[in-house]
């Protein structure tokens, strides 16, 4: 199997510099290797997802048991870690324009709380409920109690209920065991599938947050999960000129330290900006902190970007290549397409733009992204790059696992806290406060 490539001769830092910083890793990739043996009971418990046999056959037999129902629609409720890793996963795998090309399972995201977007998504699928056939709402929320989620379910139920008397059969829930959500599923006898505790939002698209809705879908999870068991069993090896998360982690740091605060991942596939998004996330949530490990206040953060080639270098490549020397680049590209789409011969037409003609858009792309990167070399603007071979599941699994190691280290060089997020609960509490103080 092919497998994802991560280069960095263009970071613009020695390597000896590189190495140093990535040796200084050493402590933590230590408490890597053990929390693999310890299952769930380590912060760092997500790298131990793709081990979990009855997590897996757990999440396999509900997806069994769903797809007896033919849904039409899959509704995934949730939002942030509860949803961005499987729009991540679902487009790049299935591609962006998976619902306009008929498949028998159609999917929509309701995240945010908004009345236009909900009512067209009602729109859409009352039709299907109408026939009597089915939707399948998947409700997900780690802490069982965030304000849109638990809205937009109880929408979506309170819809269901009104077309099928075994409503609850449609239903799934994916929550943390004993959260009043997984209560009132269990009262309810909605299926609810269990996230382990220790694994947070952002770090659990390869827990059943990600694998039901996946698998649902048609998405080989088992691939999914295998590839980024790979990338677990590299990225946790001591020998640091083979870690790939450990060099990235020890560059970025090196950057952030001489001043690159803003780091854009720049994909060249159109299928892989939903897994920018996801990476945004993971990124400003585990590294923005107010305090530091020992307490001390430090208002630390790196700024994420995400950006798409070729279509924002007619956007923000005017500001990355002439404002200010304050970002790092990732590109990341994928060698093989799962298509192939040529440039026609029009005679008439051959003086537009000279040499497309007859050529793949990939070749096309190719030159494009060359042609990029001789730009950011010639400007000394650092990057660093990662290949996919494709974007099938084993490298998507790859490349989300990397991103997730490498975001703890990280955190581990910045002396932060990678795995909570209270500024989010503060804004969460507030919003609670001020709707239960209405009428
Ligand atoms: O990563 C996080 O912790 C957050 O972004 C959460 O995923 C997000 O706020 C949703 O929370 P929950 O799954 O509890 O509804």
């Amino acid at each position: 199997m092919a497998e994802l490539r991560f280069s960095y001769e263009e970071a613009l830092i020695p390597r000896e510099d590189i190495f140093q910083t990535a040796e200084k890793l050493t402590p933590e990739i230590g408490n890597m290797v053990n929390a693999t043996s310890k299952a769930y009971d380590d912060e760092r418990a997500s790298v131990n997802l793709h081990d979990d046999k009855g997590m897996l056959s757990e999440v396999r037999r509900v997806i069994e048991e769903k797809s007896r129902l033919n849904p039409e629609y899959l509704i995934v409720v949730g939002t942030g870690g509860s949803n961005l890793g499987t729009i991540a996963v679902q487009e790049a795998v299935l591609g962006r324009l998976y619902n306009q090309l008929d498949p028998p399972t159609k999917v929509l995201y309701a995240d945010t709380i908004d009345s236009d977007y909900l009512s067209k998504m009602i729109e859409i699928v009352e039709p299907t409920l109408r026939r009597n056939s089915s939707i399948l709402v998947n409700g997900i929320s780690k802490s069982g109690t965030t304000t849109e989620t638990i809205a937009n379910f109880e929408i979506m139920v309170n819809l269901l209920r009104r077309y099928r008397k075994d409503y609850e059969d449609h239903v799934v829930l994916t929550s943390d065991r004993g959260s009043q959500l997984w209560n009132l599923a269990i009262k309810k006898g909605f299926d609810v599938l269990e996230i382990p505790q220790k694994v947070g939002g952002r770090y659990s698209v390869l827990s059943p947050v990600g694998l039901f809705p996946l698998g649902i879908l048609g998405i080989d999870i088992k691939e999914l999960l295998d590839g980024a068991r790979t990338m677990r069993d590299l990225c946790i090896g001591e020998d640091i000129g083979g870690n790939p998360a450990a060099i990235c982690a020890a560059i970025q740091h090196l950057h952030y330290q001489g001043g690159k605060t803003i780091f854009d991942l720049f994909l060249f596939a159109n299928d892989l900006e939903s897994v920018g998004k996801w990476h945004r996330q993971l990124m400003a949530e585990s590294l923005g902190k107010e305090f530091n490990r020992k307490g001390e206040r430090v208002n630390i953060g790196i700024t994420p970007t995400v950006s798409i080639g070729s279509t924002d270098l007619h956007s923000m490549a005017q500001l990355y290549l002439g404002g200010p020397y304050d970002k790092f680049t990732t590109f990341v590209c994928v060698e093989e397409s799962n298509s192939d789409v040529d440039v026609p011969r029009l005679g008439d037409y051959s003086d537009l733009v000279s040499g497309i003609q007859g050529k793949s858009l990939k070749t096309i792309m190719n030159a494009i992204l060359e042609g990029t990167k001789r730009a950011y070399e010639e400007d000394k603007r650092p990057f660093v790059e990662a290949t996919l071979p494709n974007k099938s599941e084993h490298s998507i699994g790859q490349f989300l696992q990397f991103k997730m190691i490498d975001t703890i280290y990280l955190g581990y060089l910045l002396d932060v806290n990678p795995f909570d997020q209270p500024g989010v609960e503060s804004y969460k509490r507030e919003t609670r406060k001020i709707l239960a103080g209405q009428k």
